[in-house]
């Protein structure tokens, strides 16, 4: 799985995503180190603050399947700029592990590559 084909997976999740609210759709496919992918997009609800972020939803799917140790994490928004994940998901896929790549893709397929520690300098940690 290359990095183009999770952002093509991504942009195929981005289109089941349920956005009545904020009509901005985001979809999301996460590659495991054992080679699965998963895939999410964001789910909207009436009582805003509930809404469910796209990986937020492939995350949640990859672990309630078994599977903790990820390789990277596609994202993609119908925008001219890179998608980029909000600041409550890169918490959540750095719970994971710090060298997680991150696609960050555009509405034309074109993306920028980070690892999670580079987006999310300094995070929380129990430890
Ligand atoms: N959203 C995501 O799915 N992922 C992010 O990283 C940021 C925001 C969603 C939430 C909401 O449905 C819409 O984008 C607008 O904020």
């Amino acid at each position: 799985m290359t990095d183009s084909q999770l952002v093509q997976e991504a942009m195929k999740a981005k289109e089941y995503a349920y956005v009545p609210y904020s009509h901005f759709p985001v979809g999301a496919a996460l590659l495991t180190r054992s080679g699965r992918v998963f895939t999410g997009c964001n789910v909207e609800n009436a009582s805003y603050r509930l809404t469910i972020c796209a990986e937020q939803t492939a995350v949640s799917k990859a672990v309630s399947a078994g599977e903790r140790e990820f390789a990277a994490i596609a994202v993609v928004c119908d925008t001219d700029d890179y998608c980029s994940p909000c600041g409550a998901c890169r918490q959540l896929i750095a719970e994971f592990g710090l060298n997680t790549r991150v696609i960050m893709a555009n509405k034309a397929g074109d993306y920028r590559v980070r690892t999670i520690r580079e987006l999310l300098p300094g995070s929380f940690t129990l430890k």
